[in-house]
């Protein structure tokens, strides 16, 4: 489940979320790691940092992955080392993350916005084309595709609308850890891409933790330059920088996680084949779509729902820990302006979309259950 859940517990299944089954399911090599780290004497980018990068960056297949310290500013950093920043915009969906339009905002480009498709809840390429011919595409500099959920973008029409426009594409996969887009990993498909370890994702930390990929080798370097107080060698900056370093720990624990990674999304798989198989025919509940070539990652399974929230205060009073992720659309946060922009979709899946419970330690009688109380209320029509 993400940020800040945290629900009544009615039945064994619900007693134990995601972040603490994994480090209870990885608990013996964690600690051994963590000793390794505290017998080294270096805490902060150091060979675990290193070796993780090495590691992150042949499991997605690209020839650069540089630790940073969260996700935000993975997507501030890759920003700046690409010289994105005041005065120029970035286009994101306005159906995701706080996040994603704070991390474009800290890198000084205003964040604006284009609506998702319904099905997939991924960055529409019509929308973003009719907002780069708009007076409110003027400026933009780079779209930041979200493959929100875990579901890979339509990258091939994200591709000719941005080549089109001259415009960067880049990749937010904070939510997407091994997801396949036509056989291909997210976060090889565009320039550059951002990822997050916070303790829910599918690659999680235990604690903050972030990385930028890219095959661009002077690319990598900046990012490298800045997340250092822009010190090209030791105490010489060339450009202020900032501190955004990744700390040993934390890589020790990433890549204990890294070599389960495979396994643990093959089994979110599972899980969502379980549902998808209960789901469908439902009356209340859609289940997600997956579009063709492409393999979901399933860090959220999201339903939507005409009656989403008597659905959900049904499933809450039953113990499920279900969130709606996420409730207000960025193009409607003050944070970012808040405005009357019509951006349909976001609207409607903002109103519809449910996270049933999904993580790779979740018994299948769980998902069993989720699917009977879910029953019962479509019976009922409660
Ligand atoms: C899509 C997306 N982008 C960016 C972020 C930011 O990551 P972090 O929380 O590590 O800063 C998150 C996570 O919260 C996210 O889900």
């Amino acid at each position: 489940m993400d940020k800040g859940e945290v629900m009544p517990s009615t039945t064994n299944h619900w007693s134990l979320l995601y972040p603490q089954a994994d480090q209870r399911h990885h608990a013996a090599a964690l600690t051994q790691a963590m000793q390794r780290v505290s017998d080294s004497g270096s805490y902060i980018l150091g060979t675990e940092v290193a070796a993780f990068e090495t590691e992150f960056a042949a499991f997605l297949g690209i020839n650069h992955a540089t630790g940073v310290a969260n996700g935000t500013d993975a997507i501030e950093l890759m920003l700046r080392a690409l010289e994105i920043g005041a005065g120029s915009k970035v286009a994101v969906p306005s159906f995701a993350p706080s996040a994603v339009a704070a991390g474009v905002a800290r890198s000084g480009a205003e964040p604006v916005f284009a609506d998702i498709e319904p099905g997939t809840f991924t960055l529409c390429p019509e929308a973003l084309d009719d907002l780069l011919r708009s007076p409110r595409g003027h400026g933009v500099k780079a779209a930041l595709v979200v493959h929100l959920y875990g579901h890979p973008a339509d990258w091939e029409n994200l591709q000719r609308v941005a080549d089109a426009h001259g415009i960067e594409l880049l990749e937010d996969c904070a939510q997407a850890h091994g997801a396949l887009w036509h056989g291909r990993m997210v976060g090889t498909l565009g320039r550059a891409a951002a990822f997050s370890f916070y303790p829910t994702k599918n690659l999680a930390a235990m604690g903050d933790a972030g990385a930028v990929a890219t095959n661009d080798a002077e690319l990598a370097e900046r990012v490298r330059v800045i997340r250092q107080y822009g010190w090209k060698e030791r105490y010489v900056s060339d450009h202020a920088g900032v501190n955004s370093r990744l700390d040993e720990l934390q890589a020790a624990v990433l890549r204990v996680k890294l070599g389960a990674l495979n396994e643990s999304i093959l089994q979110r798989r599972r899980l969502a084949a379980e549902y998808d198989a209960r789901l469908v025919g439902s009356r209340v509940v859609t289940a997600p779509a997956v579009r063709g070539g492409c393999e979901h990652a399933y860090h959220q399974y999201v339903v939507r729902s005409e009656r989403r929230d008597a659905l959900m205060q049904h499933l809450q009073r039953a113990g499920i820990p279900v969130a709606a992720l996420y409730p207000v659309p960025l193009h409607r946060q003050r944070a970012f302006g808040g405005n009357n922009e019509i951006m349909l979709e976001s609207d409607r899946a903002a109103a519809a979309v449910l996270s049933l419970p999904m993580h790779p330690y979740l018994p299948e009688e769980a998902v069993g259950d989720v699917l009977e109380v879910l029953e019962k209320f479509e019976h009922e029509g409660s």
